[in-house]
């Protein structure tokens, strides 16, 4: 792409370059790993160091806008020294304000401590537990056709019931959920963020009743379960929670950890798919699947970008950043950052430093389902390598090695395919 084609692109606004956002990431780093973007003023953040720098600093930089970015809708101008009074009284007019990614400290932190208490160690256990079972029953389904379309066929429900389970969601209940979230009319892709809307909030009202219904019936008549055990949690000063506030964070978990997730088992299926050598790796070394997993993660970062709002004026990198300024932080750059990785656009098993990309992004915001995404990640890989020989991607679906054909979501946010067509050789 000419100079003068990428000076043209405002990434912000859907357009061709988010299918491969890659050159788009070399041209920003070229100005620096911070840099004031002309279409929009906002601040992109490309180097690893100074990323790690605004996800730390939760008192400069405000999460309010971390899904609406530039957009606001803000009825007075960012204006002044220091714009926190302006958040304080406008923050609840923004998208995704009653979400978790949204708020800040303390709020932040009594909400995610109550968070916490839902995704225990020993519930991780339990979870892990039903992924062994729902993985070889999401590949009972297809699996004798020695073929699969990998997104809708496995991705898309394995990650949904895979926190329905982690909240409690009766197995019974498993299909409806299936259906209302991922029917023939809510396909994945479509829930997804675009510059006009950045999320379709829809899908959420289904579990907003849901999840109102179960923790007000578990708080009338406690069971010995998960869901009154997240009824019943506390905040850590105590206070019991509005039933609001419950039902916000389990919902939440479905948009921050679905879609998310289904786009990374996508990406680690597809290079195994592209590679047979480094199937056959994986194959007869199961051990390096967690580092498969990593680099993954760092390569084809699902989630590529996220916003802040900078409060009062600081400097980034040596680039001075006024208070009320947009930052957009870029993981998927940053993941990139020749001064951190090695021949960073080389996909390479057992880099000195495969765990420091920011795929989960970093401080009291980092990912609270990181650890549930990496036994996803670790249990499909596994059972997929043990039930299928050979698996490959279609050339009929997809064209050639060499000329592959891909469709990514048309957003500077999620990045991963919408569709895979598989091919492999059943085994036993
Ligand atoms: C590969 C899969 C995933 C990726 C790449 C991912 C990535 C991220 C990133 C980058 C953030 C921080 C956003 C920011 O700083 O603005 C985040 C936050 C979050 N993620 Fe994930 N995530 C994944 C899976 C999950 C799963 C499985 C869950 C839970 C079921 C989950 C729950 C959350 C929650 C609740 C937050 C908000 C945390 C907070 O604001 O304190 N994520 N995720």
């Amino acid at each position: 792409m000419s100079t003068s084609e990428l000076d043209a692109i405002d990434f912000l606004q859907p357009g061709p370059c988010h299918q491969d956002p890659f050159p788009y990431y070399e041209y920003l780093r070229a100005h620096g790993p911070v840099w004031r973007e002309p279409h929009n003023g906002v601040f992109m953040i490309t180097g690893h160091q100074e990323g790690i720098q605004v996800y730390h600093d939760s008192t400069t930089f405000s999460n309010c806008n971390a899904v609406a970015g530039p957009f606001g809708p803000w009825p007075v101008p960012l204006e002044g020294d220091d714009v926190s009074p302006i958040i304080a009284q406008y923050r609840d007019g923004l998208p995704f304000s009653d979400q978790l990614p949204t708020f800040d400290p303390p709020k932040h932190t009594a909400h995610r401590a109550l968070l916490a208490r839902l995704i225990t160690p020993k519930r991780l256990k339990e979870n892990e537990e039903f992924m062994w079972r729902l993985a070889d029953q999401q590949i009972d389904e297809f699996v004798d056709r020695g073929e699969c379309e990998f997104v809708h066929d496995y991705a898309g429900p394995f990650t949904l019931l895979v926190v329905a389970d982690l909240l409690g969601v009766p197995e019974s209940e498993h299909a409806t959920f299936r259906e209302e979230l991922q029917g023939e009319h809510r396909r994945i892709g479509q829930t997804t963020a675009s510059a006009d809307s950045p999320m379709d909030h829809k899908p959420l009202g289904f579990l907003y009743d849901r999840f109102t219904r179960y923790i007000a019936e578990r708080r009338r008549e406690p069971r010995d379960d998960v869901m009154t055990r997240m009824a019943t949690a506390t905040f850590p000063d105590g206070s019991l929670p509005e039933v609001e506030d419950v039902m916000l964070i389990a919902s939440n978990l479905f948009a921050a950890g679905g879609e998310t997730t289904a786009r990374l088992l996508s990406a680690m299926v597809r290079i195994m798919g592209e590679r047979p050598e480094l199937q056959k790796q994986l194959r007869d070394n199961r051990e390096l699947l967690p580092n498969f997993a990593e680099e993954t993660l760092r390569l084809e970062t699902p989630l590529q970008s996220t916003f802040r709002l900078a409060r009062i004026p600081t400097t980034i990198g040596g680039v001075e950043i006024p208070a009320g300024a947009t930052l957009m932080l870029i993981p998927a750059a940053a993941n990139r950052d020749p001064r951190e990785f090695e021949d960073p656009a080389e996909f390479r098993l057992g880099r000195p430093n495969w765990r420091q990309h920011l795929a989960f992004g970093f401080g009291v915001h980092a990912c609270a389902g990181a650890p549930l995404a990496r036994a996803e990640a670790r249990v499909s890989a596994e059972r997929f390598l043990d039930r299928m020989a050979d698996i490959r991607v279609s050339e009929k679906a997809h064209g050639p090695p060499g000329a592959r054909r891909y469709e990514h979501p048309g957003t500077y946010m999620l990045r991963g395919v919408n569709r895979l067509q598989l091919e492999f050789t059943p085994v036993g």
